[in-house]
């Protein structure tokens, strides 16, 4: 599985860059741009115009690693990452009715450049979503969404079948396919609320209106256990 992935990314570095999930693998090649698709493929949601697989791989029912090489838009050095889960067979795709379950705090990478990279990045143990009951052979799907710098996503899934975690069947984590390239950087996204709910501020002069409004509610920065610090009327995530 891999060595093909990795040949699949020369090609794609060349197109232009999009997702490739490495590790623990993918629906299959959506960098196509043709009638059907003549945005790309890989802007559909949920999983990047590729409808559920068969051909399931196998992830650790106490979560795993996610790896993958996000690529870069032309002109777009920076991006948001996204991991979520989806449960069940009743999509239109005949996976996931919906992919409403996060598994990570969404993070920024920064790009080397605003050229197509081929880097990788790795989070070696990702976990299910939380207050979701699993059993292992439950099949679920993984989708990473690329938020690039101007709103629009890319969409990647992998279809999974939950196992033990030391199952033999799951392709071992190991520096080989989990990795962080050196110039791929990481970033947190900080929410900064520049007007409460409920506030009679109706702000006139003031440079809040210049910070991005990335606005979480405590309940999701609380379940993902961050915990929300007021400093000064600013609430940060940390
Ligand atoms: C499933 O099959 C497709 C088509 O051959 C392939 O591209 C993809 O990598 C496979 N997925 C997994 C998880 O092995
Ligand atoms: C475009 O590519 C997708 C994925 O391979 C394929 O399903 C579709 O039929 C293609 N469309 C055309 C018009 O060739
Ligand atoms: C999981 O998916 C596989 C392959 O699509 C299927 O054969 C199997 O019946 C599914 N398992 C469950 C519990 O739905
Ligand atoms: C999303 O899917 C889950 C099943 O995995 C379902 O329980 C839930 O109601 C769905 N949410 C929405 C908003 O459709
Ligand atoms: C890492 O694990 C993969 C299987 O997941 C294997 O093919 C590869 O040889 C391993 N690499 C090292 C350095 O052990
Ligand atoms: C890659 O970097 C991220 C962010 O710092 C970190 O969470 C992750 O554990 C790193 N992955 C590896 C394989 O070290
Ligand atoms: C802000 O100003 C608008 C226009 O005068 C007014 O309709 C609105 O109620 C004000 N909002 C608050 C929170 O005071
Ligand atoms: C999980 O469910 C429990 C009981 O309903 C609730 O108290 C807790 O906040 C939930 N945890 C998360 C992370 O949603």
């Amino acid at each position: 599985m891999l060595p093909s992935v990795f040949v699949t990314l020369a090609a794609a570095t060349l197109a232009s860059a999009h997702t490739i999930i490495t590790y623990p693998g993918w629906r299959g090649d959506n960098l196509i741009t043709n009638e059907t698709f003549p945005y790309g493929m890989q802007w559909m949601y949920p999983c990047g115009g590729m409808g559920v697989t068969t051909n399931r791989t196998y992830w650790p029912i106490n979560g795993g690693a996610i790896a993958l090489q996000p690529g870069w838009f032309q002109g777009h050095a920076t991006a948001f990452l996204y991991m979520n889960m989806g449960f069940g067979t009743g999509g239109p795709d005949g996976g996931p009715i919906n992919m409403s379950f996060p598994m990570v705090a969404p993070f920024q990478i920064l790009g080397p450049s605003k050229n197509p990279y081929p880097g990788t990045v790795c989070l070696p143990q990702v976990s299910p979503p939380p207050n979701i009951t699993i059993n292992v052979g439950d099949n679920a799907t993984i989708q990473v969404v690329e938020l690039a710098v101007h709103g629009a996503s890319l969409f990647s899934c992998v279809d999974i079948t939950f196992v033990e975690p030391h199952d033999e069947r799951l392709a071992r984590v190991n520096e080989t396919n989990c990795f962080n390239s050196t110039d791929i950087g990481f970033a947190d996204l900080y929410t900064i609320t520049t007007k409460a709910i409920g506030s009679t501020a109706n702000a006139t002069t003031s440079g809040a209106g210049a910070i991005a409004d990335l606005r979480s509610s405590s309940s999701w920065a609380s379940w993902l256990g961050y915990v929300p610090i007021l400093v000064g009327g600013v609430w940060y995530l940390l």
